[in-house]
């Protein structure tokens, strides 16, 4: 079959193993797949469709017979791979975010920004941006485009799945643990207890007081959608496996009622507005797993200033916050024939 040879690295993980999923459901045009991992992973079977691949070891892989590759193992396995792989001839679309401030290297979002994609060919590397801003930027564009977004306030109910699966096993453990007498389970991935709470830290602390996470957020709007665009953001770790959500609150340069912002989200490529003033009119993030959409609900004007608007949004943090992501960027490059195959 003529198509093209994909491997992806990090397919033991949260990620990879939904960048399988959605390869195979969107009929990605793959001759081939492989799945790639540290070498503890050598041999473990991964599903592909019905198809079960065994994993290669990242160290001892030829990436010379890929088109492109997927990449989510980490910041490090990505500083020290991607730039090798893409002198190889394979396009890297790295899910860390160790790509995504460099000046060469596109980050996209296909709803937002696709044709940022054409700049790959310096590092043949292309960025997904962190998941929570993935969901907020697909929420903001329309909107952006309508009436000039001028600032913007949001808090972040992040799942723990967006730590790596160390980060799902810890509020399980955490959580059985509870309901058995004597046994504790202390917290390893986050800073303090999960199950039962929520934690206002995800990544480092920078010297200003902000977090890693909130930080990205801020330079990764500003890349992906407009440098103007001011935002403060206070990230929250919450014990919910699955599914990111986020207050959102816009001010806008322009006037723009709940009702135009509605109709215009309805409109919108990847967004699903649901939102019915009523107990249980809105989306949770238990509801939004599996799905692709970016989910906007509790539409309403805020008084307080002029222009404004709040917002929730909540979407599948594995899949568009990154695996349906980067597969997408994929399909932008074929679609602009930019992905070279092999003959
Ligand atoms: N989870 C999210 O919502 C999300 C969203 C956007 C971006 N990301 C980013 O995507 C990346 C992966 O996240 P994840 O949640 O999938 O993490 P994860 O569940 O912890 O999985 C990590 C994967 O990386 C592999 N890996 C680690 N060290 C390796 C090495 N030295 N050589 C080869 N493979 C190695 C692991 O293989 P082994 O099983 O063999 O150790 C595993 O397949 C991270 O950069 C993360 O920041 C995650």
């Amino acid at each position: 079959m003529q198509g093209y040879r994909v491997a992806v690295v990090g397919a033991t993980g949260n990620v990879g193993r939904e960048m399988m999923n959605i390869l195979e459901e969107r009929k990605f045009p793959a001759s081939k797949v492989h799945a790639i991992a540290s070498r503890r992973s050598l041999g473990t079977a991964v599903s592909y469709g019905d198809a079960t691949l065994k994993c290669e070891d990242l160290e001892t892989f030829d990436f010379s017979k890929v088109d492109l590759c997927l990449m989510s193992a980490g910041s490090e396995v990505s500083k020290a791979w991607s730039p090798r792989i893409g002198k190889l001839g394979a396009v890297v679309i790295d899910n860390s975010s160790c790509w995504r401030y460099d000046q060469d290297v596109p980050l996209v979002v296909p709803e937002v920004n696709p044709d940022a994609v054409s700049g790959y060919k310096k590092k043949m590397i292309i960025a997904n941006p962190n998941c929570s801003t993935i969901q907020l930027v697909v929420a903001l564009k329309p909107l952006h485009d309508h009436a000039r977004i001028k600032r913007v306030v949001v808090a972040t109910y992040q799942s723990v799945s967006g730590a790596g699966k160390d980060g799902m096993d810890e509020l399980f453990d955490q959580t059985k643990s509870k309901y058995v007498p004597g046994v504790e389970v202390a917290a390893r991935k986050f800073a303090k207890q999960i199950a039962f709470n929520v934690i206002p830290q995800i990544d480092v602390f920078m010297e200003d007081g902000y977090t890693k996470e909130e930080w990205k957020m801020v330079a990764e709007t500003k890349k992906i959608l407009d440098p103007k665009i001011k935002l403060t953001a206070t990230c929250v770790r919450v014990p919910v496996f699955v599914g990111h959500s986020e207050a959102v609150n816009v001010e806008f340069e322009n006037p723009i009622t709940a009702d135009e912002a509605r109709i215009i989200l309805r409109e919108a490529p990847g967004v699903m507005v649901y939102d019915k003033r009523e107990p249980g009119g809105y989306i949770t993030p238990v509801e939004c797993v599996g799905d692709y959409a970016t989910y906007v609900s509790r539409i309403r004007e805020d008084a307080t200033v002029e222009n404004g608007l709040s917002l929730w949004v909540v979407s599948d943090n594995l899949r568009k916050g990154a695996a349906l992501n980067a597969v997408q960027i994929a399909e932008s490059l074929i679609n602009r024939n930019l992905l070279k195959k092999a003959a």
